[in-house]
């Protein structure tokens, strides 16, 4: 990545546009990244903001945190937040910059691959509410997304693989071929990452560019999250499964939703079984019940992307050719975690 990847946020700092300036970390971020980041920056003058980690933390008391403390450094309508995190930080700073005072400026720096590939672009903000993913939340563009990967260096393996997810799903929609599923395996997700964060946060930026407010076409970054969500928010309540990571709820939420599209669509059963297999070599196996299915199923039904009561899948024709609200019947649905769980 280039050495002045700084000068243009530094320059906007530097502008005399902004009263004064909030950093938002967490105790994560905080020890491992804001002081790479005041180096780059060369930032001087700035409050610190701090929230605890964590998905479970993804929520209103969050953002009534963040209000408070940028309450007590008495910041106004033209302070600035940028927010230094993982997909859980962006999602919420991005939040509770839109809505305080009806909205200040911020600048996303996402610190994860799975926010520098996804999370922190295209200006989806919000909070989870009662158990439901992203219940509340505005769309609110960033002023500028920083993407820096030397951040990635003190990522744990288990996070750094987690974004991994959203980087396949990029990859499905993509009918460039040299962006496609099939070229990115060739890539070695360890090595290769500055490529792969550019390439396939740009997949995302120019659909999301196209629809910024999700009326049609930016609906297909949904894929692998109608189920995913469901199994993500199952999780947190289930005794029995324990808490997956977003990234990791996407993987299944993918390959059950791509058994879908073969039954109904005929995506190709190689590619189906092939996605599989490459996932597999970096995702866990979860073993579903019965009973889980159907509490995920239920769960489903509350997801804010359905309309009219019905469940709204994209699902795919083939690699490259997503399609959009598409209704399923429950017994698909229920076939497709039989065959996630290999017993098809
Ligand atoms: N807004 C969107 O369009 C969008 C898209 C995809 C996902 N998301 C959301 O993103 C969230 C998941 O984001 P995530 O996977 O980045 O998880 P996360 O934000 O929880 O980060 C994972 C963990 O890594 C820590 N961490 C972050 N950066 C670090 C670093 N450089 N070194 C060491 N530790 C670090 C964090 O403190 C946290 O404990 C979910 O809530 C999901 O809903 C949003």
């Amino acid at each position: 990545m280039k050495s002045d990847l700084y000068s243009t946020l530094t320059e906007k700092i530097n502008s005399g546009n902004f009263s004064s300036i909030f950093i938002l970390v967490d105790e994560n971020t905080e020890k491992y990244c804001l002081d790479i980041f005041l180096q780059k920056s060369k930032i001087e003058s700035f409050n610190q903001i701090n929230i605890p980690s964590g998905e479970s933390n993804k929520n209103i008391e969050s953002c009534i945190s963040i209000w408070d403390q940028l309450n007590s450094f008495k910041a106004d309508r033209k302070s600035l937040l940028i927010n230094l995190g993982g997909g859980v930080l962006t999602d919420i700073g991005g939040f509770a910059a839109s809505t305080y005072l009806r909205g200040i400026s911020f600048i996303n720096v996402p610190t994860t691959l799975l926010g520098m590939v996804d999370a922190a672009h295209g200006g989806k903000t919000g909070v989870d509410f009662k158990l439901l993913k992203n219940q509340i939340g505005v769309f609110n563009e960033p002023l500028e997304v920083l993407l820096d990967n030397e951040y990635l260096k003190t990522l744990s393996k288990e996070e750094y693989v987690n974004g991994y997810a959203e980087v396949v799903k990029h990859s499905l929609l993509t009918d460039k071929s040299a962006l496609n599923f099939n070229s990115l395996v060739k890539l070695d997700l360890f090595k290769d990452s500055e490529d792969i964060i550019n390439n396939y946060s740009q997949i995302k930026n120019e659909i999301v560019e196209s629809d910024k407010y999700e009326s049609n076409i930016r609906k297909v970054l949904n894929l692998g999250h109608t189920i995913g969500h469901a199994v993500e928010s199952y999780s947190h309540i289930s005794e029995r499964i324990t808490d997956l990571k977003h990234g990791e709820a996407i993987v299944i939420g993918m390959i059950t939703e791509l058994y879908i599209s073969h039954k109904k669509l005929n995506f190709p059963i190689k590619d189906l079984l092939g996605i599989k297999e490459h996932l597999s070599k970096y995702f866990g196996q979860i073993s579903f019940s019965e009973s889980d299915i159907d509490q995920i199923y239920d769960l489903m039904i509350y997801d804010k992307k359905n309309s009219s009561n019905k469940i709204n899948f994209v699902l795919l024709n083939e690699i490259g050719d997503p399609i959009v609200d598409q209704t399923v019947s429950s017994d698909i649905f229920k076939e497709s975690f039989l065959f996630y769980n290999d017993l098809l």
